[in-house]
């Protein structure tokens, strides 16, 4: 399911995907600011006081270089004067040379403290982001899961929660940071000529332009590759996954998907090649072109100090050209930092655009209690005129139920009979609301089953999918999953494991109920499908559900 949506997904979306690529304006990279009051809100509510802490660490340390600059400069002018003096009379110099190293000093220390700030709030917006997202994920119907665009956006802002949030915030940081500094190395230029200044801050501009120009082509292949990347992943896994490597190693299936592997992963570096290249090069090409203009600079103020001295000192000298170079540095800087806040931008507008889907099935307001009218102990399911299509399959032709009707009645017990893809398995996910019926009615008890309390209603109901889920965890946990709340509980556990069979299972495990099953722990028990099953089987038991629906999984007790 996921290859042929995966396939059809590339073709249908490559054309209007690869005009966007052509429309890169400048406008967008501005249009990234849009996301720093999202990132700065983000990352306020998260810890406050680490956030004002890192902001004012920012703002101090954005002075330090022009502080030092000008220090720089005061040194050299008072070498010069003590040279000039008879007898030399070096007190000044001892005084800056004293504050260069008070300032140097602080600059260190303020690095330090930024660093260990930076570190603890990118752990705490990282951890928060993720748990965001598992909550979020934790809400959402099935068919969202289901659903390819859906799942893609799911997967991006999951696998990004873990790192971008980090790269987010130095970013933004840094980029006040360096926006600070660049602003105090103008002034200080300013002060000796404003061409300066305008010169240097006009040189980096088309360097920035085709760096955001590539940003924009690299996050548009991204996009577009993202189901072809997700391809690679699931190779991946089915390459390195204990589930699978049997029956990859019985059918001979490995070097079919490596192959395919390797085309896929040749193909997007054959592109990588061509665009990082073009980049890096692009990119040297400008920067070039700033070292020539700095130089040209230098000469200048050079000269001035040799032919006008005492308007230019050399002290005046250092700082004209270290003021020059760091002006153009930090302008980079601020330019770049715009660039990273770009893709910061997409990155948040994917998570809170993930963290904006809303659940479509939910409990009503008015939710009902799950009882039966007549006290009999047990429950009436009723289907009545139940029509249900599945998302992106046409009604009239490809409805998976059309008008299914049926009563079942308290203490029943039926077999539902039907040839493979009939509904059987479709019919247990309307019951269970993990989706409703585009027609027609199902009643519990004699009451729409959306009338009840969603959660209530699901304790009602003890099923076991045809893929129950195999959880690498200890028995005790893979039985206790029925009614979590009782995961310690182990007399419910021992009776629920006697009816099922699992407790004769769990006997011959070398920590019983404690025992971690699967094989991805070094201490870990597989299972025998069947002894699977009895446990899984089990986990119905757990819950004084008083429906009990058994998909097939109890095909080899
Ligand atoms: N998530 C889904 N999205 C789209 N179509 C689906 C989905 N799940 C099942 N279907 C389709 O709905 C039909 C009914 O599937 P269902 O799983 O209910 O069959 P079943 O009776 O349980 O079959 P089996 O005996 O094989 O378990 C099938 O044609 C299947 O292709
Ligand atoms: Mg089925």
């Amino acid at each position: 399911m996921t290859q042929s949506n995966a396939s059809t997904k590339t073709t249908t979306n490559k054309k209007p995907q690869e005009k966007e690529e052509e429309q890169f304006k400048i406008r967008h990279v501005f249009a990234a600011f849009a996301s720093l009051p999202r990132v700065l809100g983000l990352v306020w509510s998260t810890d406050k006081p680490l956030t004002l802490g890192m902001g004012l660490l920012s703002v101090v340390r954005g002075f330090i270089p022009a502080i030092s600059v000008y220090i720089t400069k005061e040194v050299i002018d008072s070498v010069v004067n003590a040279i000039r003096t008879t007898p030399h009379v070096t007190t000044m110099v001892w005084v800056f040379v004293g504050l260069q190293l008070v300032v140097n000093l602080l600059s260190q220390l303020f690095s330090t403290l930024s660093n260990i700030v930076q570190q603890l709030l990118q752990e705490k917006v990282s951890n928060r982001v993720q748990l965001l997202v598992l909550e979020k994920a934790n809400t959402l119907d099935l068919s969202f899961f289901e659903d390819a665009e859906f799942y893609d956006k799911l997967r991006r802002a999951s696998e990004e929660a873990t790192y971008k949030p980090v790269q987010m915030i130095s970013q933004t940081f840094d980029l006040l940071r360096t926006f600070i500094t660049l602003f105090s190395m103008l002034l200080l230029l300013l002060q000796l000529a404003w061409w300066l200044a305008l010169v240097a801050i006009i040189v980096p501009i088309p360097s920035f332009i085709a760096n955001s120009r590539y940003g924009w082509i690299g996050y548009m292949r991204m996009r577009r590759e993202s189901p072809e990347r997700r391809m690679l992943l699931y190779l991946n896994r089915l390459m390195t996954t204990d589930d699978y490597n049997k029956e990859i190693k019985l059918f001979n299936l490995g070097n079919y998907f490596i192959e395919r592997f390797h085309r896929l992963s040749d193909k997007f570096f054959e592109e990588s090649k061509r665009i990082v290249a073009r980049r890096y090069l692009t990119n040297f090409m400008w920067t070039g072109f700033s070292l020539i203009t700095n130089s040209a600079i230098y000469v200048y103020v050079a000269l001035q100090a040799v032919f006008d001295p005492r308007r230019v000192t050399l002290g005046s000298l250092t700082l004209y050209t270290q003021a020059v170079m760091q002006v153009g540095q930090n302008f980079q800087g601020v330019l770049d930092g715009i660039s990273n806040t770009y893709e910061n931008n997409l990155f948040v507008n994917t998570l809170f655009e993930f963290l904006e889907y809303k659940p479509v099935i939910v409990s009503p307001a008015k939710a009902q209690p799950v009882t039966s009218s007549n006290e009999i102990k047990g429950l009436e399911i009723e289907f009545r005129n139940v029509t249900f299509t599945y998302p992106g399959k046409d009604p009239e032709t490809e409805a998976t139920l059309k008008n299914v009707s049926f009563t079942l009645r308290p203490g029943e017990a039926i077999a539902l009979v039907g040839r493979n893809g009939a509904g059987k398995t479709t019919m247990v996910k309307l019951l269970t609301r993990l989706y409703d019926p585009d027609e027609g009615q199902i009643l519990i008890g004699g009451r729409d089953i959306k009338e009840y309390d969603l959660k209530a209603l699901r304790e009602e109901i003890g099923v076991i999918f045809q893929d129950y889920v195999r959880y690498y965890l200890s028995a005790r946990e893979n039985i206790g999953a029925g009614s979590i709340d009782q995961v310690e509980n182990m007399n419910l556990i021992n009776s629920a494991a006697q009816k099922s069979g699992a407790h004769s299972v769990v006997g011959e495990l070398a920590d019983g109920y404690d025992t971690l099953l699967g094989r991805w722990w070094n201490t870990g028990t597989q299972l025998s499908g069947g002894q699977w099953q009895k446990i899984a089987l089990a986990r119905a038991f757990m819950r004084d559900a008083r429906i009990l629906i058994l998909d097939e999984p109890t095909s080899s007790l």
